[in-house]
């Protein structure tokens, strides 16, 4: 098959597309022929190994290889079609239409993907391409675990920081749907497309700073990196939570001082991205609360170019790699 690979870690140029051994599925596994996969901001900080935190360097440089990458398929999201089954699955069936998370398995940037039945996996509603399937499982299972986790009430005041990338654009629809009034925070030229997909009120963060505005929130939903605490914590409600994206270590250590002296939450749990929650997302989208932002699909030659707009981030929404022809 064919797969986009990166032998060594670097910019987006180490990406090329070459041919690799067909995988094949275990007796629990499907093998499904990918027809399309997101090129994440988390891809991009693997290949370049380069994050904005750095916290996990050490264990995650030794998990995936010291010297070079020892997975060299990335790819953590995507949709496809499953080709065949193994014996024990019976979940799935050849035909079936499937969006998911590979988990820390990676490799949906191969023309074909094994994995275990009880993975997150689920059924593309008929009406969603698989090119915008593959837009949905990382902003969508992110986003909806950090709005379960803010425990929004209608009216309440949800205010998302980074509301333009993969997660954002999905917690601004979510929150919408649980019936908040959202505020989305993000570079001036995505306002429009950010209104029209639910946000009421639009701060471009590159001409004002969204925590200096005099406006609190009752929900702080925080994508952006290195962002500062303590202006961030000012902008909550009394019994408001702030939910964190990216956190540093600083973050985990002033967010427990935060939850113990003050009637604020903080928030830096990681997404569990359970197979529920992604079916719950599939029905989300059959009734129309949500719909992947898809910015542009790019085909596998041009690997490269998905991963540099992502990183130049002049996108609105998701960018996506098609593995079809
Ligand atoms: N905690 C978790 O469970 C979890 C899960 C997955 C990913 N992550 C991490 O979360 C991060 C972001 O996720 P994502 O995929 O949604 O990223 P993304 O798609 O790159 O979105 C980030 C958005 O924030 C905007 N932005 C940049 N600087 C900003 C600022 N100062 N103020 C407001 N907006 C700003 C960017 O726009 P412009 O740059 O164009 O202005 C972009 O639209 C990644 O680093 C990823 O590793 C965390």
């Amino acid at each position: 098959m064919k797969a986009i690979t990166y032998r060594t870690y670097g910019s987006p140029d180490v990406l090329q597309v070459e041919e690799v051994p067909n995988p094949t599925p275990k007796d629990d596994e499907v093998c499904i022929r990918v027809h399309a996969a997101e090129a994440t901001k988390s891809d991009c900080e693997l290949r370049s190994f380069r994050f904005p935190v750095n916290w996990f360097w050490l264990p995650l440089r030794l998990f995936l290889g010291v010297f070079k990458p020892r997975k060299p398929i990335l790819g953590g999201y995507f949709a496809g079609e499953v080709v065949s089954a193994g014996a024990s699955v019976t979940r799935f069936k050849p035909g079936d239409r499937l969006f998911g998370s590979t988990q820390i398995r990676m490799g949906a940037y191969g023309e074909y993907l094994c994995l275990p039945a009880h993975y997150t996996l689920a059924r593309v509603p008929d009406s969603v391409s698989s090119e915008a399937a593959a837009a949905v499982p990382l902003g969508g299972l992110n986003a909806l675990h950090f709005m379960n986790c803010a425990g929004i009430e209608p009216g309440d005041k949800v205010l998302i920081n980074g509301a333009g990338g993969s997660i954002g654009s999905f917690a601004v629809q979510i929150a919408k749907s649980m019936g908040a009034e959202v505020t989305a925070v993000d570079a001036g030229f995505k306002e429009d497309r950010l209104r029209h997909i639910g946000a009421d009120h639009f701060i471009d963060y590159t001409r004002t700073d969204p925590t200096q505005q005099g406006q609190t929130y009752d929900v702080v939903l925080n994508m952006v990196a290195q962002s500062d605490y303590s202006a961030w914590v000012n902008t909550l409600n009394d019994g408001g939570r702030y939910l964190i994206g990216n956190p540093r270590l600083s973050d985990m250590l002033r967010a427990a001082i935060t939850n113990r002296s003050t009637r604020k939450k903080v928030t830096v749990k990681l997404a569990g991205e359970t197979q529920k929650e992604l079916e719950t997302l599939a029905e989300m989208i059959k009734a129309g609360d949500i719909s992947p932002l898809v910015d542009r699909v790019y085909p596998m030659t041009d690997a490269g170019e998905a991963h540099r707009r992502v990183e130049t981030e002049q996108r609105v929404g998701c960018v996506v790699i098609s593995l079809r022809d």
